[in-house]
């Protein structure tokens, strides 16, 4: 997600879950092709895998060379973005506007997958505009995948590509998930992820009976221990569950290794700022990691005034002496 996650919350949210694929921010072909390309694609193969690289762009030839790049950097998928209303990427005729083009789509698609091994996916929106048609995103996936696109996340809105912000086009088109389920009942043979509005295990829960999985954004970053369930409960993976504080250690050290190599540590602690969401001490604890008076201080230091920030703010449970 644009300016909020990176390869350092990629890396938080893999000590939460080993399974579930996690998705760079959308990458434009043109940065790739004239831009600094370590900046944009380093990560860490130890820390983030599986991770997809996912991409903006609708010339052929130039998403050919951003997916080989990808590939070459070791993503496990690239993801072409069919689904950003942004103004700034709708003059680049890319992002959502594209479902207006599947022809053009399935070209980039045909082109990327001509170019690298790995699977090409692609991620859009039910419709654009006040099209409720569900002919057209039907139309969109069959002309797609018949590029030899198979795996499709969508998110179960329109994009209304005049007069809302990309966070209004997040939040006003309505959610018809009945449009994805029936996505999924057309197209049998392949991969249809579900994405939007899913808050919480059981929101998950609900959609997999009607499709092949579900992509969590908003949810996942604000309240990141939900993650810590999906490996057992959607993986089969019953390695025990890591306790929050372990989780932390693990963040610091990352942070210490971080900061060693230039990067300040309040670059990477601000994704992990809802960790403890939701229980007694939250609300302290993060206060001290976004504290900027701190910044000089050691993560390790930090660790220790925000452990003892949340366990001060918590309820003293105390018994009352029976006469
Ligand atoms: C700050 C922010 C940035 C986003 N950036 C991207 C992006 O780069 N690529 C993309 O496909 N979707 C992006 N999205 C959209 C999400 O991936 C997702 O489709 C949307 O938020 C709906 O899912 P959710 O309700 O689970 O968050 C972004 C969302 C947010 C909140």
């Amino acid at each position: 997600m644009m300016e909020w996650t990176d390869r350092h919350c990629r890396h938080f949210h893999r000590l939460l879950t080993r399974h579930a694929r996690l998705y760079t921010v959308m990458i434009t072909s043109g940065a790739l092709r004239h831009g600094d390309v370590p900046k944009h694609l380093d990560f860490d193969h130890d820390g983030e895998q599986p991770v997809a690289l996912q991409l903006g762009g609708s010339e052929p030839d130039e998403l050919a060379l951003a997916a080989r790049l990808g590939a070459q950097w070791g993503y496990d998928e690239i993801n072409l973005n069919c689904g950003c209303p942004s103004e700034r990427v709708q003059k680049g005729a890319f992002g959502a506007c594209l479902m207006n083009e599947p022809r053009t789509v399935a070209d980039g698609v045909k082109a990327m997958r001509d170019a690298v091994d790995i699977p090409v996916t692609v991620k859009h929106r039910i419709g654009v505009d006040r099209t409720e048609s569900y002919d057209f995103v039907r139309d969109f996936v069959g002309t797609v995948s018949e590029a030899g696109c198979e795996v499709f996340i969508v998110h179960a809105r329109n994009a209304w590509l005049q007069g809302l912000s990309p966070k209004e086009n997040r939040e006003i088109p309505p959610l018809r998930y009945e449009v994805v389920h029936r996505l999924k009942r057309d197209f049998p043979q392949l991969t249809i992820v579900i994405n939007g509005g899913l808050v919480g295990l059981d929101a998950i829960e609900a959609q997999l009976p009607h499709v092949d999985g579900a992509m969590i954004g908003r949810d996942a970053y604000h309240h990141p221990w939900g993650m810590a369930s999906w490996d057992a409960c959607f993986f089969g993976d019953a390695h025990p569950v890591p306790e929050r504080e372990a989780v932390e250690a693990q963040m610091v050290r990352y942070m210490e290794a971080q900061q060693a190599a230039g990067v300040p540590w309040a670059h990477v602690a601000r994704h992990m700022l809802g960790l403890w969401n939701g229980e007694p001490g939250a609300r302290r604890w993060r206060q001290v990691w976004s504290d900027h008076r701190l910044k000089a201080e050691s993560p390790a230091t930090v660790a220790r005034l925000a452990d003892e920030a949340r366990r001060a703010a918590r309820p003293t449970l105390t018994m009352e002496a029976t006469p």
